[in-house]
């Protein structure tokens, strides 16, 4: 079968890459596949401390995506001989005020009903795992389920030659002027023009901060007077700092006002971040749908030859969730059906 991805980010080569191995003949258009929110993205594996409030439905496909990651690293770094700085240390959430502290503790308490291990922690007990965690810290958790992977070293490894997949550098607007028999529309915020499917831009801006030695090694999600910020180490001294969350459509612009809302709490919580170099500030935009969960499935109105399926909307979630997607709409196409729980993800669920 020839089958045709639109999208060359992190979804798409994921699900060409998965396809590739059953053997279909995959092709990948996108005109410029290093644009996309995996460039920018942090790379938490995080099905515990990336879950919000209202995201119940979504929570039983993040573990699925967790559960394959170690096995999806494995392999990839296998068959291209790439490192993808996958790594295991878990998440420290972590909270500067009392005030903070009651957020967290909302937070530790929703995770825990929703069935994920969670640990609370004093604040001594989180500089002892962290020393560089500022001493005002009143206290969090630990989420120890939670991994981290590098999006760079990743997107890298899936565009690798040595993967059995041909890239045609041009964007495809109308899937039926592909020659493909199945095609696979993962283009991310492109997938609305595509399909029609709301999926909406949230814009997020994000720091790369640089130091000669990494001042972290648990991935750190913190609120700061009020203030979200996540802080993602890298073994060579880079520390990842994210992300703001923005309803401005298409707009990429890295404001003033975007770098100290991430830089003030992340100097409250780790004040050796002022030290660093400030090495790169990128804004990226995150596919949402009107209900934050993504569009995996046939797109109705689609069959026989030319049958488009649509793997998208993956919203604050698309690495962590890339293993499972791929492995999803690889079973569609070749079985039919697949064994994912997709009842969170249907197409039809916005016509
Ligand atoms: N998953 C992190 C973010 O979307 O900012």
């Amino acid at each position: 079968m020839k089958v045709g991805v639109i999208g060359g980010g992190i979804v798409g080569l994921s699900v060409a890459w998965e396809l590739a191995r059953r053997g279909e003949q995959v092709t990948v258009y996108d005109a410029d596949p290093a644009r996309g929110a995996g460039r920018v993205a942090a790379g938490m594996l995080a099905p515990t401390a990336e879950t919000a409030f209202g995201e119940e439905a979504l929570q039983g496909l993040m573990l699925d995506s967790m559960r394959r990651w170690p096995g999806f690293a494995a392999e990839l770094s296998a068959a291209t001989g790439m490192p993808l700085g996958y790594r295991t240390e878990g998440t420290l959430l972590v909270a500067l005020t009392e005030d903070d502290l009651t957020e967290v503790r909302r937070l530790v308490d929703y995770y825990r009903r929703a069935g994920t291990p969670v640990e609370p922690l004093a604040g001594r007990a989180l500089r002892e795992l962290e020393p560089m965690l500022s001493p005002r810290i009143r206290g969090g958790a630990r989420a120890a389920g939670d991994h981290q992977v590098d999006p760079r070293l990743l997107l890298a490894a899936l565009r690798s030659q040595r993967l059995p997949i041909r890239r045609v550098q041009k964007d495809v607007h109308d899937p039926s002027s592909l020659r493909d028999d199945v095609i696979i529309v993962a283009n991310g915020c492109g997938m609305a023009a595509v399909t029609g499917l709301p999926v909406r831009p949230v814009k997020g801006q994000l720091l790369r901060l640089r130091g000669p030695e990494p001042l972290l090694t648990h991935v750190v999600r913190g609120v700061a007077l009020g203030r979200h910020v996540y802080l993602v180490p890298r073994a060579d001294g880079e520390l990842v700092v994210g992300a703001t969350e923005e309803e401005r459509g298409a707009d990429t612009t890295v404001t003033a006002g975007g770098v100290l809302d991430l830089l003030r709490p992340a100097a409250d919580l780790l004040p050796g971040v002022a030290e660093l170099a400030l090495a790169e500030t990128l804004a990226g935009l995150r596919p949402g749908t009107p209900d934050n969960a993504p569009v995996i499935g046939r797109l109705e109105g689609t069959g026989g030859p030319g049958t488009v399926f649509v793997a998208g909307g993956h919203y604050r979630h698309g690495v962590l969730l890339a293993p499972v997607t791929a492995h999803a709409v690889a079973d569609l196409v070749t079985k039919g059906s697949t064994d994912v729980d997709l009842s969170a993800c249907g197409v039809s669920r916005f016509t």
